[in-house]
């Protein structure tokens, strides 16, 4: 393991405890989707983007615990994406994490109230941290525009699911790149994002910040969609080979692995020269950007 993975799963280990603390269940009834919505929260998942929200904010020293409720919602909104994702009528998957997709252990119904239970919970757990009421309304809003069906995730998982690649586009890398920014990226631009709010950045940081995850964000897809093909379903914890089968259109379908794998890195490496100003600080930040490009899941 490379020093950024066991950071990362140092980071996770500590991560899952305090997660798992906001589900007291009992065995009542209509805790069921509550019950669905922890399997898929705990069942695994890289966590990366609160890691990238803990790192942006350590730049400006803020401390673990105030960044903590933050990260915390921002893993709640993002494992209810993955639940949605799955289900029949989007990317029909049975394996996520490694476990069955939340609508194979429980029911299409319930896997779909957990994700709306997860969406609503995470702008609960939000509002609950201990921020100035300046900062919560800011990061609200940031987080619901990420999210969102106008220029967020959820404009990206319609372009993804209604751009075919058997269709000829003549732009179609624009197609591409707009559709993994919105569907991927959104949602790690917003902790670097937020990172920089809660430590109160300058706007030329903010700037700085949100240029270096949109180049992330688009490489992390492109290693994503790159792992589909080549990647070790044991590892991945996904059903691989499925984005051909379902007309996905991506950097690895009109580019191919190798062409694709050269912008991820060349995206990756401009990423690092944005943060750069950060000096040792931003270390972890640059060994995670790399790590974006060589992850095996
Ligand atoms: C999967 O995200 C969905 C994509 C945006 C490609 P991750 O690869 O971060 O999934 P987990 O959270 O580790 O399961
Ligand atoms: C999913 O992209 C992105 C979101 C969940 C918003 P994919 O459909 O490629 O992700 P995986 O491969 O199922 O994790
Ligand atoms: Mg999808
Ligand atoms: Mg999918
Ligand atoms: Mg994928």
């Amino acid at each position: 393991m490379t020093d950024i993975q066991t950071l990362l799963s140092q980071y996770a280990k500590e991560f899952n405890q305090r997660l798992e603390s906001c589900f007291r269940l009992n065995n009542a009834p209509e805790q069921r989707a509550l019950e669905a919505m922890r399997y898929s929260l705990m069942n695994g998942g890289k966590r990366l983007r609160p890691f990238l929200l803990h790192q942006t904010a350590s730049l400006f020293d803020v401390s673990y615990e105030t960044a903590l409720p933050v990260a915390v919602s921002l893993e709640m909104l993002h494992t209810y994406s993955l639940i949605h994702d799955d289900l029949p009528a989007m990317d029909n998957d049975d394996l996520r994490r490694g476990k069955p997709t939340c609508h194979k252990a429980y029911d299409e119904a319930t896997a779909i109230l957990a994700g709306d239970g997860l969406l609503t919970y995470a702008f609960e757990v939000l509002n609950k941290a201990h921020i100035t009421d300046a900062k919560k309304v800011e990061l609200t809003l940031m987080l619901a525009q990420a999210a969102g069906a106008k220029e967020g995730m959820i404009a990206g998982q319609v372009l993804d699911l209604y751009t075919d690649s058997h269709e000829l586009h003549a732009n179609a890398e624009e197609i591409i790149k707009h559709t993994e920014e919105l569907k991927t990226g959104c949602l790690l631009r917003y902790p670097c994002e937020a990172g920089a709010v809660l430590g109160n950045a300058s706007e030329d940081e903010k700037k700085l910040l949100i240029k270096f995850s949109r180049n992330l964000g688009i490489a992390f897809q492109i290693t994503d969609d790159i792992l589909d093909i080549k990647g070790d379903e044991k590892v991945v914890g996904k059903t691989l080979k499925k984005d051909k089968a379902q007309h996905k259109l991506n950097f690895v379908s009109i580019y191919g692995v190798d062409k694709a794998y050269e912008i991820a890195s060349g995206l990756i490496e401009e990423a690092e020269s944005m943060i750069a100003t950060f000096g040792q600080k931003a270390d972890n930040l640059k060994n995670l950007s790399r790590y974006f490009l060589t992850r095996n899941c």
